[in-house]
């Protein structure tokens, strides 16, 4: 896709991503970026009500395929009306979340096949893959301890075992090693402006190199 650029964020829950893509967004928007900020589940009004029905109520709501699907449905809305627009008129898409969080979630999570998760993508979205990824890394009682500080409604997520978070946490580093060109492992265990400053320096070198 013509002139943009395509920013992912991931991660386990309370790593600082929402944290991290609004001061990125900032960042870039100060150096001349045209920034649309983004999230996934959601990021256009289709894809933001199937992140209700995902986010929300009792862990067991769906079990591990279904929730692949709806993940996936929700991606392609965010994709059609949000994402795929903006880079092609030029933008820097920043997007909290993307497909990496299918893999490790309902795949290394939810021990859903990973190939069969890899081909649902395909068959949603094609071959359309982010320019680089920023995969946010610390230990997952951290980031829930902190996600429980931050509280509101959306917690079915972290409202599952911590051995599903810490299974998580492995598969976004199999994820980060399999696409070592793509991925950028940032370690999220500092306070904030130290996880923004390695965030800028990765960036900053991606950028210069393209
Ligand atoms: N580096 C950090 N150190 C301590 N607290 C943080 C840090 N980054 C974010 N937080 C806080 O932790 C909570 C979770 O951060 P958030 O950005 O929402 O994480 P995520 O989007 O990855 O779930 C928020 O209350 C946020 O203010
Ligand atoms: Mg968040």
């Amino acid at each position: 896709m013509a002139g943009g650029i395509f920013i992912t964020l991931e991660g386990g829950e309370g790593g600082g991503k929402s944290t991290q893509a609004r001061k990125l967004a900032e960042a870039l928007t100060a150096r001349g970026h045209e920034v649309i900020l983004t999230r996934e589940p959601g990021g256009a009004p289709g894809a933001e009500a199937i992140r209700k029905l995902l986010v929300e109520g009792a862990g067991n709501r769906w079990d591990g395929l279904t929730e692949a699907l709806l993940h996936t449905a929700a991606r392609r809305d965010h994709l059609v009306k949000t994402v795929w627009p903006a880079v092609g008129a030029g933008k820097t898409v920043i997007s909290d979340r993307f497909f990496d969080s299918t893999i490790a979630y309902q795949g290394y999570g939810h021990g859903l096949d990973i190939a069969a998760l890899r081909e649902l993508q395909r068959v949603a979205i094609g071959d359309f893959k982010p320019d680089i990824t920023l995969i946010l890394d610390l230990p997952a009682r951290v980031g829930l301890a902190r996600a429980h500080v931050r509280g509101g409604t959306e917690t079915r997520y972290e409202s599952m075992a911590v051995a599903f978070h810490e299974r998580l946490r492995q598969g976004f580093l199999e994820i980060a090693a399999d696409e070592p060109k793509r991925c950028r492992v940032i370690d999220a265990d500092h306070d904030i402006d130290t996880v923004h400053a390695a965030i800028m320096s990765a960036v900053t070198t991606f950028l210069g190199k393209r």
